[in-house]
């Protein structure tokens, strides 16, 4: 299936060192702003299923709050037990005030 770019959010409603859910098909996907960029995971933790965009975030390291695995929101990795895999990643871009994900 073609990858296109989908809309998700006004630029102005994700501050920087913030984050947003958004549901992209039936998936829910936090799309964060860092001070370096926008970066897209699936809010979805690969341990348990726990929604990992509602943990602490510091720098781009993410900790689910379930039980405490940490993710880089840059590259998706898994960082610390007891998640192992890592979770999905997507393009990020913002054109004007459209924050938009490259989804497909
Ligand atoms: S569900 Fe995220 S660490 Fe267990």
């Amino acid at each position: 299936m073609k990858a296109t770019w989908t809309t998700v959010a006004r630029a102005g409603e994700i501050p920087l060192g913030s984050s947003k859910v958004v549901r992209l098909e039936d998936m829910p996907v936090a799309v964060f702003h860092l001070d370096d960029g926008w970066y897209a995971i699936d809010d979805v933790c690969t341990h348990d299923g726990g929604p990992v965009a509602e943990g602490q975030l510091k720098g781009c390291v993410l900790e689910c709050p379930r039980h405490g695995a940490t993710f880089d929101v840059k590259t998706g990795a898994a960082l610390s037990f007891p998640a192992v895999a890592p979770v999905a990643t997507y393009p990020v871009r913002v054109v004007g005030d459209e924050v938009q994900v490259e989804w497909s």
